[in-house]
Parts: structure tokens; C-alpha cells; sequence
């Protein structure tokens, strides 16, 4: 696998991750994958066919079965579940919690694992997640980890949903997310913490425009200082 070419973007909710990545794949050409967009198509997909978060085993088969798939368009990037575009749909509150909750099980992650490691088998890519530069690409170049206060993450969370016309509340935002947090952070397999190799950066203070600047900067440094 040729993994020069890998930037693995991880980080908890809200800590501008999707936003970043897809620029910064944009700036230097790669392809993007969104690997948290995959949990929420199995959680959507689980909620339509009334699979509980308690059966892993059907969660676990669902994941064979259904076609995840990415369409990039002006405005972002549209994700489909076999022909359904469900970009809309897999960012809801109830969706966020389910995918969330569905990410602990070894039998769905052992699957989505296997899906990005094969969509980023070329390399030329930028991978964001909790467990991109620690579990689904260890041996990529160029790792980074975002992070921002939880006040932070949750304001912007809220402002993203109402420019999608979402009829949200911040409380429930901010306790969603510390919820996710925790889950995210406390779970034995794969919990979400940084690759001992990965670049920290707090975004809290900074602008996307700065973010993303200042990873490319770090790529470009250690791209020169490679053998
Ligand atoms: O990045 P996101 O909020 O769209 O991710 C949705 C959920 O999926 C998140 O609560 C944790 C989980 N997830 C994961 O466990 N591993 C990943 N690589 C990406 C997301």
C-alpha cells in the first residue's frame, strides 16, 4: 500500500474536521473520505430496517450489504446509500447519537475499517475520523489531530444545522456533544485520542482558512524533509 500520500485528519465533534479535510484535499489534489459519514449511513440504515444497537451480528451483515457512496459537488460532498442520496439525512440529532452508539461495535467498525482501507489502498488522499491515523492508516506520513473547546464545537455545530434550515436547539446540541465525547473517548475499541505521531492542533481560536494553512505548511515541511 503505498501511504506516502495519506493525511489523516481525526478529532471529536464540531472540531472542524469534514470542513478542513475537504479543503485541504481540495488544495492538494487528493480525494477526501469522510469515513464518519459511512458510521451514519449504517446508523440511517439500521433505524430504516429497525435493527437495535444491541444486535450487532445484523449490524454487522448490514454493513456488507449496504453501497456506501461519495458524489463531490460545488457545495460540499453528497453521500449516497446504494442510489438514496441521504446527505440531508445522516445529519440529524437521533442519527448522530445512533451512529455514535453503533461506532463501539467491533463487528461494524471490523467492516467500515476494511472499506477505507480500501478506498485509500492508492493512497493521494485525506482520511477524517477518530481512528484514522491510529487504527484504519497507522503508517501515514501525515498526521493530525483537531481539537477546540466543547463551548466552541458546539456553537458551530448549531450554526451549521440552522444553515441547513434544521430546526435545532443549543442546549441539546451542547449536551449531544458531550454525550458523543464521551462515547467517543471512553469506548475500548478504537476510542477517539490522537496517533503518538500526529500534529496537535487546537482550533479553537483559529479561522478554517488558518487551519487549513497551517497543515498544508506542516505537510509541505515534512514532505521537504523526507529522504
Ligand atoms: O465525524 P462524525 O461526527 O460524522 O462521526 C459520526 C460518529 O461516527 C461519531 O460519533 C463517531 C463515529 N466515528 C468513528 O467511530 N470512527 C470514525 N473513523 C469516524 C466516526
Amino acid at each position: 500500500m503505498d501511504q506516502n500520500h495519506i493525511v489523516t485528519i481525526d478529532g471529536p465533534v464540531g472540531s472542524g474536521k469534514s470542513t478542513i479535510g475537504r479543503l485541504l484535499a481540495k488544495k492538494l489534489e487528493l480525494v477526501y473520505l469522510d469515513t464518519g459519514a459511512m458510521y451514519r449511513v449504517v446508523a440511517l440504515e439500521a433505524k430504516n430496517r429497525e435493527i437495535v444497537p444491541e444486535d450487532e451480528e445484523s449490524l454487522g451483515k448490514l454493513c456488507r450489504e449496504v453501497k456506501i457512496s461519495f458524489k463531490h459537488d460545488p457545495e460540499g460532498q453528497r453521500v449516497f446509500s446504494g442510489e438514496n442520496d441521504v446527505s440531508g439525512e445522516i445529519r440529524t440529532p437521533e442519527i448522530s447519537m445512533l451512529a455514535s452508539k453503533i461506532s463501539a461495535l467491533g463487528a461494524v467498525r471490523k467492516e467500515l475499517v476494511h472499506l477505507q482501507q480500501q478506498a485509500g489502498q492508492n493512497g493521494r488522499i485525506v482520511v477524517d475520523g477518530r481512528d484514522a491515523g491510529t487504527v484504519i492508516f497507522p503508517r501515514a506520513l501525515f498526521k493530525f489531530f483537531l481539537d477546540a473547546g466543547v463551548e466552541i464545537r458546539a456553537r458551530r455545530r448549531y450554526k451549521e444545522l440552522v444553515e441547513k434550515n434544521m430546526k435545532v436547539d443549543y442546549t441539546d446540541i451542547f449536551q449531544d456533544i458531550q454525550k458523543r465525547d464521551e462515547n467517543d473517548r471512553s469506548r475500548s475499541l478504537s476510542p477517539l485520542k490522537p496517533a503518538p505521531d500526529a500534529v496537535i492542533v487546537d482550533t479553537s481560536e483559529m479561522t478554517i482558512e488558518e487551519v487549513v494553512g497551517r497543515l498544508s505548511l506542516e505537510i509541505d515541511q515534512k514532505a521537504a524533509s523526507l529522504p
